[in-house]
């Protein structure tokens, strides 16, 4: 029988959606200032972090490692491969038993769009559930990573034009970014292959050939082509057409607005979406976003455990 009295009401992230402006500007701060600070005073030596990530990843998973130490966390290994999930126990099961033996945070990466939602509902789920990205739904930590890099360089959203650009049908990047950006009052154009333009983005800005954004934009955020979640007739797939038709390459990055910056969330498709050569220049914020994603992952894990 569950005591009901001594169930505390877990904070969770797992969408920008349901933040309000004001919530938005407080982490985007907030990651900054951890910028400047990221040894905090208030360590969290007695806090127990899990990241589980049932789909590959670098920065995400790395990110939140490093976040959570800086912290002062206390980290848990977990491996979907040699886990109880190789012997078919559920999520559901698997975080029961996580927030059973101890852990106060869970971070999830998993392939079902919004996995989160029967363990949401759960009245027995006391540990705090942070989304890693679901599947082709969002990526609410990246999104704030990219706000925060946006607001460092142009100190608003109000007005800033971005064009986000490539695989936008699988992009959990473009869904979360379309939306947030235009709440922010930011312009938001689509491009890249038209069959790839999900009717749902005309919400939050209209699809236009790269030629006619590539130089009136301030942002241009790349989007990785997901080979893995292309099925048929991918095997026709060119890079270099791609590059040419689609992609950022260097005669078009000649034609950006001189202060006009360039964003891809990686892992980069090197000659794909963007010319090698641009992913290392100046006008790239592709490293910068990765330094910023452990302060915003900061951010968020500080406002969870308040
Ligand atoms: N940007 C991003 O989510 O990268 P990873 O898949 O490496 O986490």
């Amino acid at each position: 029988m569950v005591n009901r009295h001594k169930i505390k009401h877990p904070n969770h992230f797992l969408s920008l959606n349901a933040l309000s402006e004001k919530q938005l500007f407080q982490l985007i701060e907030r990651a900054v200032h951890f910028k400047k600070h990221p040894f905090t005073e208030k360590k969290r030596h007695s806090l127990y972090a899990i990241n589980c990530f049932f789909e590959d990843s670098t920065r995400t998973h790395k990110s939140f490692e490093m976040a959570e130490r800086k912290l002062g966390m206390q980290l848990l290994d977990f491996h979907p491969s040699t886990s109880s999930v190789k012997k078919g126990e559920s999520l559901f099961d698997t975080v029961m038993t996580l927030q059973a033996i101890g852990v106060d945070l869970i971070v999830i990466r998993h392939p079902q769009e919004a996995f989160y939602e029967e363990l949401i509902q759960s009245p027995l789920l006391t540990s705090s559930i942070v989304n890693g990205g679901d599947g082709s739904g969002e990526h609410p930590s990246q999104s704030l990573l990219d706000l925060m890099t946006i607001y460092e360089e142009f100190h608003t959203f109000k007005g800033v034009k971005v064009a986000i650009a490539g695989d936008l049908i699988h992009s959990r990047v473009a869904r979360s970014n379309g939306r947030i950006l235009k709440k922010l009052g930011a312009e938001v154009w689509f491009t890249g292959p038209e069959a790839w333009m999900d009717p749902s983005y005309e919400t939050f800005g209209s699809y236009a050939p790269m030629d006619d954004l590539v130089g009136k934009v301030d942002v241009m955020m790349l989007l990785r082509v997901q080979h893995e979640r292309h099925k048929e007739s991918h095997s026709a797939f060119s890079k270099k057409g791609y590059l040419s038709e689609y992609g950022l390459t260097s005669d078009r990055e000649q034609k950006m607005k001189s202060d006009a910056i360039i964003m891809h969330p990686a892992p980069v498709n090197r000659d794909v979406e963007i010319a090698s050569n641009l992913v290392e220049s100046s006008r790239s914020r592709i490293f910068k976003q990765m330094e910023n994603g452990v302060y915003a992952r900061m951010a968020i894990i500080d406002s969870l455990l308040q």
